[in-house]
């Protein structure tokens, strides 16, 4: 089954409608929407008092229309009498300044008072709903994340260090603490890194915070898995709405390991996006991560449907637009498509966050979208459910490396998360399939790994990079790999550390490039034709195994190697002594998946994105354009189109924003 729906929120609107907007869903094949993530107040409206009928009417109101229900547990949103009950309950900002009540998300974490409320409010509607027919599935909490540095949290730091380290001495040592006079005698000394110092904290402190509070999310949602778990039957999966590849201040990974389902919230024109046109790539990473989470389809519980703003509002979604996001999560392994929300609200900081019906109540341009996708949907979703994206290309994500360069950016043009997205872009744009993985994930499945900046470098990851290039892969790894030990020390060894050996290059010196500095490149080897220049880091490399294909020409390195290839047993390693600009990352990239014997994707014009999901051995080639313009693609080959119900023949045509699934004929 494929699953589509609404966010909805009942207790925004008079009973008298809940009908209209029950028989409107129907209409438009919803057959799920998710509640109640935000309605702690409405659900627990006084202290341990629960009241759950006006949820069960609205359910019945749901029942008649054959719509299922996805419950949030609602702690992102706690009701007043509970913040007058706990006031020292609230999350502290790095500034060290207490959030104050008011808005959503202000807990914090680690207060036991707050998490044994909202356990209870969980397990109370657990309790309620755990033999109701309609309940699927259920979402905890509502996007997990920022970090706190409230006292109670200082002192949870400070066991989770005890725990780690055994001994003062121990993370003595392990920090360096000697340095500026820091060693530690009581664990109650050890600080959280607020930001009111002159200069920077430690950053072994600091990165073992990161990894603390991230734990910290894992362990708050554990809480409320572990109520779900003991209560509700199997058939009732328990997800989180994460934040996509973009949200970077908790391990995805870790968050997702108790959860049956990943689900996102995907919102391509929010109020925070300047540009006319939407860069399709980002996009599809956000989903790539998703399904990478847990290497297994997920879905999509937010869907932008209208202007998302709080404020100022960007422009309205174009015609299209809201099918084309939704089917391109579809296209990436989503499951189930639920759209941000159902109508939008008339109150409350969200008024002008729309969604699929108006503030009066109206279904129009977007409600025509929406139901023309749910009429497509109904016919052909089981089709497509369950089948699978295949890819043997994979790019490695380090929470631990991004959570590090997010202390010490080492460059000023230089970030984790753009390299990353620089990399997977230009795969995106040859239509090549790309996992998003684990730096503990197996590596066999793939041909060619890429691994941007792996700052923190654990030896096992390079015992498993070292046996998967030996057994004939090929690896792309860039500048400031190898760079940090565990504990975010850098290493006693030649640069790339640990990696060195793998890469067959030794960094004899690097440079940092002023900001929108770019350095030439040339190349030197037959087979590979660079394009692009260096930029944001420039390693100068002295080959020990490794053959070089460019060096710099200019600066006083000019000559000096760049870029090296070494081969080792049955592959090779590409390292790459710089980030660069985005013409070097697609050459680089274009170079490897030729070593790697990958083959490319569906020959596109830029903005048209092409992807397959398999059943089995039937593929399901997705094809979209995201531009304005009417596009044309040689498919070579017979299909049909799923979504306009026709027959489709060596080359397609699409209008602007439109989308096709062809099936071999
Ligand atoms: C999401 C959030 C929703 C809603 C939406 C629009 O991040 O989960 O509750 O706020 O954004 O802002």
């Amino acid at each position: 089954m494929f699953y589509f729906g609404v966010d909805y929120y009942p207790e925004h609107w008079p009973e008298a409608r809940w009908e209209l907007d029950a028989r409107m869903m129907q209409d438009a094949g919803i057959n799920v929407v998710r509640l109640a993530e935000f309605a702690w107040a409405l659900l627990e409206p006084e202290d341990g008092v629960f009241d759950f009928a006006w949820l069960d009417r609205a359910m019945g109101v749901l029942a008649h229309a054959q719509i299922q229900v996805v419950l949030g547990t609602p702690s992102a949103t706690p009701p007043p009498w509970l913040w007058q009950k706990l006031p020292d309950s609230v999350l502290v900002d790095e500034t060290g300044t207490a959030r104050e009540y008011g808005s959503r998300r202000e807990y914090s974490p680690t207060h036991s008072g707050y998490r044994a409320h909202a356990v209870r409010v969980a397990r109370a509607l657990a309790e309620h709903y755990h033999a109701h027919p309609q309940v699927i599935g259920w979402q905890i909490d509502n996007e997990f994340g920022d970090r706190c540095y409230a006292p109670g949290t200082r002192l949870a730091f400070q066991h989770w260090l005890k725990a780690r380290y055994g001994s003062l001495a121990a993370l003595n040592e392990c920090w360096g603490t000697r340095f500026w006079s820091q060693i530690y005698n009581d664990w109650a000394q050890i600080p959280v890194p607020v930001k009111r110092l002159h200069a920077q904290h430690n950053p072994s402190l600091h990165l073992d915070y990161y990894r603390f509070i991230s734990e910290v999310y894992v362990e708050f949602q554990q809480l409320q898995v572990d109520v779900l778990r003991e209560i509700c039957p199997p058939r009732q999966f328990i997800s989180h709405n994460f934040m996509g590849f973009s949200y970077p201040n908790i391990n995805y990974f870790d968050l997702a390991k108790a959860l049956d389902l990943v689900t996102w919230d995907n919102y391509p024109r929010g109020f925070w996006v300047t540009t006319a046109t939407i860069d399709p790539a980002p996009l599809a990473l956000g989903h790539t991560t998703m399904r990478g989470l847990k290497q297994q389809n997920f879905w999509v519980m937010e869907q932008q449907s209208g202007q998302g703003a709080w404020d100022t509002l960007p422009p309205v979604p174009r015609p299209g637009e809201i099918a084309l996001w939704a089917y391109q999560g579809i296209a990436h392994g989503a499951d189930g498509i639920i759209f941000f929300r159902w109508r939008t609200a008339r109150f409350g900081t969200e008024q002008y966050w729309h969604g699929v019906l108006d503030h009066d109540g109206q279904g129009r341009r977007r409600y025509a979208e929406v139901k023309q996708m749910g009429q497509d949907i109904a016919r052909i979703g089981a089709l497509i459910a369950q089948s699978v994206v295949r890819a043997d290309t994979a790019i490695l994500l380090s929470y631990d490396s991004r959570f590090a360069f997010q202390i010490q950016r080492n460059n000023p043009d230089f970030s984790y998360d753009r390299l990353l997205t620089a990399y997977f872009s230009a795969l995106h744009q040859s239509n090549i399939p790309t996992d998003i993985i684990a730096p503990d994930h197996d590596l066999n499945r793939y041909r060619l790994v890429i691994v941007p900046a792996l700052y923190i470098t654990e030896s096992d990851t390079v015992a498993r990079l070292t046996a998967f290039v030996e057994q004939g892969g090929t690896l792309i790894i860039t500048a400031r790999s190898g760079v940090k030990d565990h504990t975010n020390i850098v290493v006693e060894k030649v640069l790339p550390g640990l990696l060195a050996p793998l890469c067959g290059v030794e960094v004899q010196e690097y440079d940092s490039p002023l900001a929108g500095e770019k350095c030439v490149l040339k190349s030197v080897a037959d087979d590979f034709a660079g394009r692009g220049a260096a930029a944001a880091w420039c390693d100068i490399l002295k080959p020990t195994t490794a053959r070089v294909l460019a060096e710099y020409a200019q600066a006083f390195y000019a000559g000096q190697p760049a870029i090296t290839l070494n081969r080792v047993g049955q592959g090779q390693v590409i390292y790459v002594g710089t980030v660069g600009d985005q013409a070097l990352v697609d050459s680089l990239v274009d170079y490897a998946i030729g070593l790697a014997g990958i083959q490319h994707g569906l020959t596109t014009p830029q903005g048209v994105e092409a992807t397959t999901r398999w059943q089995g051995d039937e593929p399901f080639l997705f094809v979209l354009n995201h531009t304005d313009e009417v596009q044309s693609v040689v498919i070579n080959a017979d299909y049909y189109d799923l979504i306009s119900d026709s027959r489709q023949s060596q080359s397609i045509t699409l209008e602007p924003k439109q989308v096709m699934i062809l099936t071999l004929v």
